[in-house]
């Protein structure tokens, strides 16, 4: 709901997670900045799922391509012709739309059935391009009228995302190039760099994360939609004719993998698409409950051979691989899995917020919590030094820097102790540790666990370990 998603927001900003882009200047439209918390999460999740799609996979590598590309790649690829959304503009207000997206807020206004009735109309006219249509049916239902004051709208056209700008200098001949819309393309045009130069065989994937950029007319949601995002991406080459087993095997793998963050099953579903991309003969997207509701995260791709066949024929260059078992030269079929970063991050973020009641009859408390995973938490383990003398806070240091070498931790002196845990919830710190005069005694601190908020006594000599395994993805 809109009130979790505008809690979320102020959450992000008042503990430096995530800041307006520029924001001293009023801040650029779908363009954010992490903040030292923020950094440390999205790295976390990037981390977490390189290790899991490079290192835990034999068949897989990952490649970092470079934003810029020949622009002829994008000819190849489609992006120049089709990579657009059909708009439409209020003639009054001078506000552009996305047709889909005026269209999906006007249903959400209406009942279930209605508002179902609305996008089943939409998808076919979008899938048949009846612009036509789909602007009759934006006057019909006079829909916005309400918010504009008026319903005075252009005809709908295609509207290009891609961004461009010009390489070298400007007196040269203008050689536009584009600020990459997906990082695919860059695994695509070094398929046989690195089939060769790593002697994979198929099947095998290539996988990268980096920026991407796309000049969504309508950004909404925070991070859910930007102009300047990060895509972590992987593409599967396999033998034609094997992709729909290996189009199941991705879908499946991949729901596993977000399970695997400790979200329920009931928070996730998936969307089979109707009107594929141009690229596609099959493609779903793995939806997740966010506070605006079920909305894409992840899309799984089967890319067909669109992609190599488009270069081989722009590029005039052989993009086959040999394949000694059946001892036959193809293009091979591409299944891709395609993941937002900041999207992940904002998943994390709405999954983890808690707004928790603890009053009890004496008194009225309350607290933000953010229950990340441990793996994913932007500090692991926060240590307090119950005073300021009495050699606590060299103790606590020394636990520190035997720590920091594996995991990010935390030193906190001021404020009392119960206010420093409320802090370190407020970041999502899995474990807190005190040192106080019993630890100089005994040897002993007192660990208190962020999600339960229970204290017990263990050897500092264990802190270490206990969290480590904790942690460990
Ligand atoms: N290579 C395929 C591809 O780019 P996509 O469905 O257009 O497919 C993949 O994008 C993922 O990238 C989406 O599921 C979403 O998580 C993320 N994404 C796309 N556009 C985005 C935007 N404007 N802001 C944030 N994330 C975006």
């Amino acid at each position: 709901n809109e009130n979790k998603l505008q809690a979320i927001i102020g959450h992000c900003k008042e503990y430096g997670f995530v800041f307006q882009s520029s924001e001293i200047y009023d801040g650029l439209s779908a363009v954010y900045d992490y903040g030292q918390y923020g950094a440390e999460l999205k790295k976390n999740i990037r981390d977490y799922w390189w290790r899991s799609m490079t290192q835990m996979q034999d068949n897989i590598v990952g490649i970092d391509a470079a934003i810029f590309m020949h622009p002829t790649v994008w000819k190849a690829s489609g992006h120049v012709d089709n990579f657009s959304d059909p708009m439409i503009d209020n003639k009054d207000s001078q506000k552009r739309y996305r047709v889909d997206h005026l269209i999906e807020g006007y249903a959400e206004t209406l009942d279930a059935e209605a508002g179902a009735a609305i996008i089943k109309q939409m998808e076919l006219l979008l899938e048949a391009n009846d612009f036509a249509g789909l602007k009759t049916l934006i006057e019909d239902k006079k829909i916005n009228c309400a918010i504009s004051g008026t319903c005075n709208w252009t005809d709908v056209r295609q509207f290009n995302l891609m961004f461009s700008t010009e390489m070298g200098s400007v007196a040269d001949e203008a050689n536009v190039v584009y600020l990459r819309p997906e990082t695919a393309q860059g695994i695509f045009v070094n398929f046989l760099n690195v089939q060769k130069s790593g002697r994979m065989k198929i099947p095998f994937g290539i996988a990268q994360t980096g920026k991407a950029f796309r000049n969504e007319i309508v950004a909404r949601g925070f991070i859910f939609r930007m102009r300047e995002f990060e895509q972590m991406e992987m593409q599967f080459f396999v033998k034609p004719g094997t992709q729909k087993e290996w189009y199941d095997y991705w879908k499946e793998t991949r729901m596993k993998w977000h399970l695997s963050l400790g979200i329920g099953a009931d928070k996730y579903k998936f969307h089979d698409h109707v009107k594929l991309a141009h690229y596609a003969d099959m493609a779903c997207d793995i939806e997740y409950d966010f506070p605006m509701g079920f909305k894409e995260v992840e899309g799984v791709h089967s890319r067909t051979d669109f992609d190599l066949k488009q270069h081989q024929q722009f590029s005039g260059k052989k993009l086959t691989y040999f394949d000694t078992e059946i001892n036959q030269h193809y293009v091979p079929y591409v299944i891709e899995t395609s993941i937002g970063l900041d999207r992940t991050v904002m998943m994390i973020l709405s999954e983890a917020y808690v707004e928790e009641d603890l009053s009890t009859e004496e008194k009225q408390d309350s607290r933000v919590v953010l229950k990340f995973p441990p793996m994913l938490a932007p500090i692991k383990l926060a240590v307090l030094p119950l005073t300021k003398k009495d050699g606590l806070p060299e103790l606590a240091k020394d636990l520190i820097n035997d720590c920091k070498t594996q995991f990010k931790c935390f030193y906190e002196e001021k404020d009392s102790i119960g206010k420093r845990y409320r802090r370190m919830d407020a970041l999502g710190t899995p474990f807190c540790v005190t040192i106080d005069h019993q630890t100089k005694e005994d040897g002993t601190v007192t660990i208190r666990y962020r999600d339960t908020m229970l204290q017990e006594r263990i050897a500092l000599a264990d802190v270490k370990k206990l969290v480590m395994e904790k942690i460990a993805m």
